[in-house]
């Protein structure tokens, strides 16, 4: 790597499989999440969903509820504080062009489970109590929730999603070369609706401390955008709003925006003049975000070699009606493979639904599931093997940016180590070919692809004279690691062992990170943190360095090493001072940095970013009863330099068993005629449990990047993309059963 990130020239913890520094706390329950902080004024908000998906509220009637002893308060668009929403065109920070949702607004039910009143009581159990006491009465329209209904009156949305890369304008004649092919495949591919579903469900403990200043713990992915949120919507100055929340039990996306138990609790402490804390319960988990619908449809023409002679990706997204959510579905097949003749389309469907939500790895997750079970399609059509299939078609430029280079792309080493690992070579192509006793085994793969971001951050640095040193900033601790990364470079940036690096996350009293999302908070908040790092070592060492007789005089920064406490000159480790005795010979308890990471510029006017894998899986079949047992996977990455290989594999892990739910398990099904979601709950709504997974092997390839100064791609959301496709390859290997709607259930196999 020519941009070498650490100030001691050694990597000490950067690099090197380390547990996570916030273990012992979560184990033993020191961890508090957002809902386990608390008041001595605390009341305790239970929320009332509406039962309709589209009309309006014609009467609520809560006497009943307020009558029973304890309840505080009952809140309603009728009676909430209607300074409130004054900012009708607050946008968060990661909001798409529209009007986010307004909790108790107006009379107006614009989805099924939408919040339409707040109980308050002086414990959970009688707001819980309550609310079934409060009477609702609707004039109820007919709600549409079916992309298919209003798949005609698609549009392409006016307004660009802030971050999100429209599909580039076609090249070639897609239409034209695949009419010309002579191998044609055209499919539908429909991936159902799927819930975030984190552990930790939606939850905020709002502590009123006087004076109009509040205290909130929030779960999200970032208190940057909850407090902002606050302030704008009730019209308060942020400094009078201190959000917190140093730990997310999950968030997949689910965490990005301020949600309305926020809202909520935050009216009803404005309101009440008290604490407030409001959580959702596990079936309200169903009434904000979402993986959307899309109706999606591949045409790959092809020589009958497998070359790529036409290729076509037409996307129809859901959304709601009042903001238009993108994310990037089509693009991904302009992006991995080379053809002179490609279109991509996206468009946007209004349902009767709340807004859906970035998901891990938004959009890649929909729109290559379906191109990477195309291409299986014609290798199968065209006889040539999958891994064969991609080189063949292999892009070293991202057509989708007009021919830009990659800054790296090791997929060819993901391939290779991954069909090594696996043992790619033993399969034989037919389908049906392989048995294992009574099952028929099948053996898949696909390529995953995710864009590698890095975001404008902010983090602090202070080293004490006692030789320790905290960093920060706000950035939400999602449960990926950012603790232990930090802590790591932080220790190596100054030579110090991590047990003396205290790493403090999602606090708004610390420097502004953006929302932890998109895979983007190790390359961020970690070249943050190095940076603050390195002005403190500068500025220690000026300190080192003006020491009466001082070992260092007259050498340059550049020539020094920080190891052990120490600054040593780096050819000449026995002339060194001590970071503890150069701050106390210059007085100084504390040395405090702050600084920005900022994207290179000149590297991305140069080159595109993404992380690569190559996806291998075994699945056994029984046939008799449509039962597929995962048995084996292997998933090798390209990720650029890999901070900590034990944090970086269980995002990995936790990423393939994600991909495992969407390809066999997850679904969140509608019923139309009431526009609601039926399986609300965990008994209903499948995600893999232990029993279902069995050997995951993770394998981090070499990859050289230079995007940022630590050379690293970001690991979040990675392992997710390809699984369910190579699943759905799997499958078809196995069974000579094509399957294009996921999930992969015993009724679709049988
Ligand atoms: Mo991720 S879907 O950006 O939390």
């Amino acid at each position: 790597m020519t941009q070498h990130f650490s100030t001691t020239g050694h990597d000490t913890f950067v690099g090197s499989p380390r547990s996570r520094v916030d273990g012992p706390a979560k184990v033993t329950g020191l961890a508090k999440y957002a809902a386990e902080f608390t008041a001595s004024d605390l009341a305790h908000g239970y929320v009332v969903s509406s039962a309709i998906a589209k009309g309006r509220i014609t009467r609520i009637d809560a006497r009943a509820a307020e009558a029973v002893p304890g309840v505080v308060k009952v809140l309603t668009h009728e009676n909430r504080d209607r300074t409130a929403w004054l900012d009708y065109n607050y946008q968060d920070a990661v909001a798409p062009p529209g009007s986010p949702f307004r909790a108790l607004y107006d009379d107006a039910i614009l989805y099924s489970g939408q919040p339409v009143a707040l109980v308050i009581a002086e414990d959970f159990e009688t707001a819980r109590y309550a609310a079934t006491l409060v009477r609702v009465k609707y004039d109820t329209e007919t709600p549409v929730t079916d992309v298919r209904q209003v798949e005609d009156e698609a549009y392409v949305p006016p307004k660009k999603r802030n971050g999100i890369k429209p599909p580039p304008k076609p090249w070639g004649d897609a239409d034209a070369a695949f009419d010309n092919a002579p191998i044609q495949l055209r499919q539908d591919y429909r991936l159902a609706i799927e819930h975030h579903n984190p552990m930790e469900p939606h939850a905020s403990t709002v502590v009123y401390e006087g004076d109009g200043k509040y205290t909130v713990y929030d779960k999200i992915q970032g208190v940057s955008n909850s407090q902002a949120y606050i302030a704008s919507v009730f019209g308060l100055k942020k400094d009078d709003v201190r959000v917190m929340n140093p730990y997310l039990g999950g968030g997949f996306g689910s965490g990005l925006r301020p949600q309305y138990q926020l809202f909520l609790a935050m009216l009803a402490a404005r309101d009440l003049k008290r604490s407030v804390r409001v959580v959702l319960t596990r079936d309200q988990m169903w009434t904000f975000s979402y993986r959307p619908d899309a109706l999606q449809t591949v045409s790959l023409g092809a020589d009958r070699d497998g070359g790529l002679q036409a290729l076509r990706h037409d996307a129809t997204g859901a959304t709601s009606h009042f903001e238009d959510y993108q994310e990037v579905v089509v693009n991904w097949a302009g992006v991995l493979y080379k053809c002179d003749n490609v279109a991509l389309t996206y468009k946007l469907a209004k349902l009767d639904t709340h807004t859906p939500s970035d998901m891990r790895a938004p959009g890649a997750v929909t729109g290559v599931f379906a191109i990477e079970i195309a291409m299986d399609e014609l290798a199968y059509e065209t006889g040539v093997d999958p891994i064969a299939l991609r080189l063949r078609n292999y892009s070293d430029v991202d057509a989708t940016a007009g021919g830009k280079l990659f800054g790296s792309k090791a997929l060819k080493s993901c391939f290779e180590q991954g069909a090594e690992r696996f043992g790619w070579a033993k399969r034989t192509p037919e389908p049906r070919s392989m048995r294992d006793g009574r099952e028929l085994v099948g053996w898949g793969m696909a390529t995953g692809v995710w864009e590698s971001m890095m975001m404008q951050t902010n983090a602090r640095a202070v080293l004490t004279a006692d030789g320790k040193l905290e960093v920060g900033n706000t950035a939400g601790e999602i449960g990926t690691g950012t603790y232990t990364i930090l802590a790591q470079i932080a220790a190596d940036s100054l030579g110090l062992p991590m047990e003396d690096v205290t790493t403090k996350l999602g606090d708004t009293s610390l420097p502004e990170a953006p929302v932890s999302g998109g895979s983007w908070t190790a390359a961020s908040s970690g070249t943050a943190v190095m940076k603050a790092c390195r002005s403190v070592a500068a500025q220690v060492f000026v300190l080192a360095r003006q020491m009466e007789a001082s070992p260092l005089a007259n050498v340059d920064f550049e020539r020094v090493v920080f190891a052990d406490g120490r600054i040593a000159v780096a050819d000449d480790p026995s002339r060194s001072v001590s970071l503890v005795e150069a701050m106390r010979a210059g007085g100084m308890d504390r040395i405090e940095a702050v600084e920005s990471a900022t994207p290179d510029k000149d590297f991305n006017s140069a080159y595109e970013a993404y992380t690569h894998s190559a996806v291998f899986v075994e699945v056994k079949i029984d046939e008799e009863l449509g039962q597929v047992r995962l048995t084996r996977v292997v998933s090798a990455i390209a990720a650029g330099k890999i901070l900590n290989p034990k944090t970086a594999r269980s995002q990995i892990l936790g990423g393939v068993v994600m991909g495992i739910g969407s390809a066999l398990e997850e679904e969140s099904m509608m019923d139309h005629r009431l526009g609601r979601f039926m399986n609300h709950n965990l008994g209903e709504y499948h995600v893999p449990v232990n029993a279902d997974i069995y050997d995951i092997d993770v394998i981090f390839v070499d990859e050289e990047d230079k995007a940022n100064p630590l050379g690293v791609k970001g690991l979040g959301e990675i392992g997710i993309v390809g699984t369910a496709a190579a699943i759905a390859n799997a499958v078809f290997h196995a069974t000579g059963k094509r399957m294009r709607h996921l999930p992969i259930t015993v009724d679709k196999l049988l």
